[in-house]
């Protein structure tokens, strides 16, 4: 449960605060920040994937007996914010076998320092398929409302985005959520705001260096 109406927070369960503890600490190595980064990003897909719609179905178990399942519907594809969100890649291709992933490069412009698209390349039928856009840090919210404005140019519907992210600020949730009242947030953690600098606070660091550099 979350206080905001398009948020969709992961239950804040001590399995998870003890996650969050790990990699917010500045005394995290890269190894550890990345394994257990890896174990929230395979949460937070898991809670998306649970969003999706299904079918009845019947099934029959070794035993000879039927029993009353469910069967997957929808097609999927996940698209990445380069760089931070390419790591939250392998997250969605180890629970979707042979997962679609269609990437977006958005960089500030030096003159306006406004968000700017500098490359896409997205499944040529996106538009059938529910969408897992994934950013590690919704900050200002300006990538991800740029991002999402390309998915939904390419034709894809609003209610089948969901927007994956291990941390989130009120001010980009607000933000993203006035423009895209429609789209699900899927976060694990939402900090009290942003600083000076735009950055999450606390916060955890810049997780795109945490996570391949640093
Ligand atoms: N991106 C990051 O990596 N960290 C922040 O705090 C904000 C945006």
């Amino acid at each position: 449960m979350s206080e905001y109406p398009n948020v969709l927070l992961l239950p804040q369960t001590n399995q998870l605060r003890g996650l969050y503890s790990i990699i917010r600490s500045k005394e995290t190595h890269r190894s550890d920040f990345v394994f257990y980064s890896d174990r929230i990003i395979r949460l937070l897909v898991e809670k998306g994937l649970d969003q999706l719609p299904v079918e009845e179905k019947k099934i029959v178990t070794p035993l000879g007996v039927e029993h009353d399942g469910v069967e997957f519907l929808g097609k999927i594809c996940g698209v990445s914010i380069v760089r931070a969100g390419e790591s939250m890649e392998q997250g969605l291709r180890d629970c979707c076998r042979s997962v679609r992933i269609g990437k977006i490069l958005i960089q500030r412009d030096e003159e306006t320092a406004l968000p700017k698209l500098f490359y896409e390349k997205l499944p040529d039928d996106i538009a059938d398929r529910y969408v897992f856009l994934l950013d590690p840090m919704l900050a200002t919210g300006g990538s991800a409302m740029l991002a999402t404005e390309v998915l939904i140019k390419r034709g894809v519907k609003p209610e089948r985005i969901f927007f994956l992210n291990l941390l989130a600020a009120p001010e980009g949730i607000e933000a993203y959520h006035a423009k895209f009242p429609q789209i699900k947030i899927i976060t694990g953690g939402i900090d009290p705001k942003l600083d000076d600098k735009k950055r999450i606070y606390p916060g955890l660091g810049d997780f795109g260096d945490r996570y391949y550099c640093i």
